[in-house]
């Protein structure tokens, strides 16, 4: 058994320039592990809270209190542990936490520690990351979906819709998919640089355009897949986070940018028909996080031939999860460990999808780093599709690179998972 010796927290800094926790956890026989939390921008309510230090320094998100809790409370609280007992671990968090939503610790301090504990374990077990979860090299690489604009809440509103993401579910491997997706990126800029309507890079590294319409923006990306060269519908399809609860007020749905304001019968017919005018499979947060009947009517007009996300909507709640599934709301769960703030926690999340015969999607956040935790959670868990922003800035390219590694060691049992998902395609 190797225990916990020390859990160590510093202050580092995130794709946003912002400050952010790291926790590094040293075994008494040696070995390390090290993780950084990331952050949300269109954070759900639900969401485990994060601790910040408020007043005007770093727009009052400095993390010394954050840090200090790691040090002064969980550090204590963790030392002699079996490392390899990540639910104790993890239990011993929540508890010491004693709230919610880990208000207390705060889930920026729980989601790094609960994190480089499991790194950690990997590396006493001498195993990459993924391995170490999975237990054997028979695994699936994910499917990438892969921001080519950003828009809402990190673009500043410039549409209103926050994600148009390309899903090249016609690849044969995860190198391939990312060699396609890198075409499309570069078909898009091209052809917005040409129109002059880049604005710039948008939080998660996508094309930050002036399209003056959501729809504009859809027709643009398809517009980029075929001028890439790729069949719509077939090798390359669109994803689309809606993040509704952004544009979600009093119950209605009002969209800023065209001045269009809409119910929930309404806003599902412009859904309907987008489903059938463009190459969509999948859809994110279309109503806001607790408007079920929404989700619930989406979910029975549409699930048979698009998948339906709920992010801000299940905030990889496990209890949630199980409790709104069972209502029949949405096909599939957006999975981010630091929105319930426990390695534990995350993998009850996924086990409930599965339960519930939902797909999940491991995510990234809008304010990332180098952090590649989610790649080997997705790999090692069997997650059959990985969301982690664009095609640019080392903090998304550090993750779809350790993809490119992970599916190289694995040689010829490496699998790919894009023919397991959107079954209807299969079909037509
Ligand atoms: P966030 O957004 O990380 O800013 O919350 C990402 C998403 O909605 O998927
Ligand atoms: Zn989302």
């Amino acid at each position: 058994m190797s225990r916990i010796q020390s859990v160590q927290a510093r202050t580092v800094w995130d794709s946003r320039g912002l400050p952010t926790v790291e926790a590094q956890v040293t075994l008494s026989s040696g070995p390390s592990g090290r993780a950084i939390a990331p952050a949300g921008a269109s954070t759900g309510a639900g969401e485990a809270k994060e601790l910040r230090d408020g007043g005007h320094r770093f727009k009052g998100m400095g993390v010394t209190q954050a840090v200090r809790m790691v040090n002064e409370q969980i550090a204590p609280a963790l030392q002699g542990l079996d490392i390899h007992d990540q639910a104790l671990i993890d239990e011993t968090i929540c508890q010491l936490d004693g709230t919610a939503n880990k208000s207390r610790l705060g889930g920026n301090s729980t989601t790094a520690v609960s994190l480089a504990c499991l790194w950690a374990a990997s590396a006493q077990a001498d195993l990459p990351l993924w391995r170490y979860l999975s237990g054997s090299d028979e695994v699936t690489l994910p499917l990438p979906e892969i921001q080519i604009f950003g828009g809402g809440a990190h673009a500043k509103g410039s549409v209103d819709l926050q994600d148009f993401l390309a899903l090249p579910h016609g690849a044969s491997s995860f190198a391939e998919s990312l060699a396609w997706v890198a075409e499309v990126y570069h078909a898009a800029g091209k052809d917005l640089s040409q129109r002059g309507k880049n604005l710039g890079v948008a939080d998660e590294g996508g094309f930050w355009p002036q399209f003056g319409s959501n729809e504009g923006a859809i027709e643009a990306l398809l517009k980029a897949i075929e001028q890439a060269g790729f069949k719509p519908g077939e090798q390359v399809s669109i994803g689309l986070d809606l993040a509704a609860t952004q544009y979600h007020h009093d119950g209605i749905y009002h969209w800023r940018s065209e001045d269009r304001r809409f119910d929930r019968d309404q806003l599902l017919q412009v859904y309907e028909r987008w489903v059938h005018d463009y190459p969509i499979v999948s859809m994110e947060d279309g109503f806001a996080e607790d408007d079920i009947e929404g989700m619930r009517n989406m979910t029975a007009l549409l699930g048979e031939r698009l998948q339906i996300i709920g992010d801000d909507f299940f905030v990889t709640h496990a209890a949630r999860i199980a409790e709104r599934a069972a209502l029949g709301a949405c096909n599939a769960v957006l999975i981010k460990p630091n929105q319930v703030g426990t390695v534990t926690e995350t993998m009850q999340a996924v086990a409930t999808a599965k339960q519930h015969h939902l797909d999940s999607i491991i995510s990234a956040r809008s304010g990332e780093t180098e952090d590649v935790s989610i790649v080997h959670l997705a790999v090692g868990w069997g997650v059959p599709q990985l969301k982690v922003g664009s095609f640019s800035r080392s903090e998304r390219m550090a993750k779809w690179n350790e993809g490119l590694r992970i599916e190289e060691s694995l040689g010829v049992h490496a699998g790919f998972s894009n023919q397991r998902l959107f079954a209807w395609l299969n079909k037509a």
